[in-house]
């Protein structure tokens, strides 16, 4: 079968690799019929996360069609049209019966201090095969392998599998109420559905983003935008907007590949400044005294000179983590059903394509070409659809 596999920093390839089989009882095996690329497979791809090997295969993003079954699975059935979340989670530990199966207690990867195991990621995360192939294995398929209608779009029902839970686990961490303004950092595919998620709930959304596309697309859904790249102090454009006190809610939807200022090439070359923290200290600075602030973006590796102080000055709540897509799953299966398409879909998947296409795809996504945000790979998709 095919699977994107990684080469080495900034090197994917589409290698011909032997089917998963079935290992456990509970697992089951599912042919893909869409499967995502996520900023997270970018933090990989460009090599900023150790503990991937050449000729692992990436993705983590995945709906398809049941093949087969191991004799324990009984919640799906061969030929069952199913999303596979980007978390591998047993469903039965107390962490996944608290809804936090981020934490999974069975797959929690111990030896590395880390938390439970996710598909297509490093030897910390359980080093467990990627999506971005033909056919793969779900293990704990009770769990995680989670029915929907059949007619659903592939290309839709595959933003099930990350993008839109951890969307929305970053608006509720963010406890956004009707007329609140929420500031989103970051507007690519999560930053997108955290700003339409936040808007169905009442609120006004700010959204810094450097590209432009990515700004305009968020424009259509009513967000108030700002470019960082021409905006002298973005943290003051912000506390302008909202009366002079500070957006009520923020959340990052960047992470650690933030593009800064120029001092912060100065501080990150001198070492001073060893992860790209920019977005989430123009957050710090941006939120309003007594606010909240909701990091979905990833970090790896320790921040230096972290303004707790600050933090504890203003009084700011945090809260972040990992998404747990099966909590928030069944919430949102309704609306990605639904074909009068409430959250617009189709103005988000801006690229269609074949998994072949994956090295091409790869390099567009991260150097956001082509009006590219979310991009879906699919077996025989139609057509390139690009914004
Ligand atoms: N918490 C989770 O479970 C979870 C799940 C999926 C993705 N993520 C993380 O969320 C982040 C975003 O993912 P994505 O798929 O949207 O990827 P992405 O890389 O396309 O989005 C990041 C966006 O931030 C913008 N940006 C860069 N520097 C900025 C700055 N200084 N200020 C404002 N915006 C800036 C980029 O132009 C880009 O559009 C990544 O770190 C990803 O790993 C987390
Ligand atoms: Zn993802
Ligand atoms: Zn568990």
């Amino acid at each position: 079968m095919r699977a994107v596999t990684w080469d080495g920093r900034q090197d994917v390839d589409v290698s011909d690799v032997p089917e998963p089989r079935i290992e456990a009882p509970t697992d089951a095996i599912v042919e893909v019929t869409a499967s995502g690329l996520c900023g997270s497979d970018l933090h990989l791809y460009r090599h900023l996360i150790p503990g991937l090997d050449r000729g692992d295969i990436l993705g983590h993003e995945a709906t398809g069609v049941v093949r087969e079954t191991g004799p324990d699975v009984h919640s799906v059935q061969v030929g069952d049209t199913v999303v596979v979340p980007f978390n591998v989670a047993c469903g039965t530990c107390a962490m996944c019966r608290q809804g936090l199966e981020s934490q999974c207690q069975t797959t929690q990867n111990t030896e590395f201090h880390r938390g439970g195991s996710l598909f297509g990621y490093t030897e910390q995360y359980g080093h467990v095969p990627g999506c971005q192939a033909d056919v793969i294995r779900v293990p704990f398929a009770n769990h995680t392998a989670t029915p929907i209608h059949a007619e659903t779009p592939a290309y839709r029902a595959v933003l099930l599998a990350d993008v839109l839970p951890t969307a929305w686990q970053g608006v509720a961490y963010a406890d956004v109420s009707p007329g609140m303004t929420v500031a989103v950092f970051g507007l690519g595919p999560i930053g997108q559905m955290a700003s339409r998620l936040a808007a169905r709930q009442g609120a006004s959304v700010i959204g810094v983003e450097p590209v432009a596309e990515r700004r305009a697309m968020a424009e259509r859904h009513g967000v108030t935008t700002i470019d960082p790249d021409t905006t002298d102090d973005v943290p003051a454009a912000i506390v302008d907007l909202t009366n002079g006190l500070g957006a009520d809610r923020v959340i990052d939807a960047v992470g650690m590949e933030a593009e800064g200022s120029a001092m912060d090439s100065v501080l990150q070359a001198t070492k001073l400044q060893p992860s790209r923290v920019i977005a989430l200290r123009h957050a710090i600075d941006a939120v309003r005294r007594g606010g909240t602030i909701s990091i979905l973006g990833v970090y790896a590796g320790p921040v230096q000179a972290f303004p707790l102080d600050q933090l504890f000055d203003k009084q700011v709540a945090l809260h972040m983590g990992q998404a747990n897509v099966m909590r928030w799953m069944t919430d949102l299966i309704p609306l990605v059903e639904d074909p009068a398409d409430p959250l617009d879909l189709d103005d988000f998947v801006t690229h269609r394509l074949p998994l072949e296409s994956a090295p091409y795809a790869y390099d567009m996504f991260q150097n956001k070409r082509q009006g590219a945000v979310k991009v879906v790979f699919e077996p025989t998709p139609p057509v390139t659809v690009s914004a």
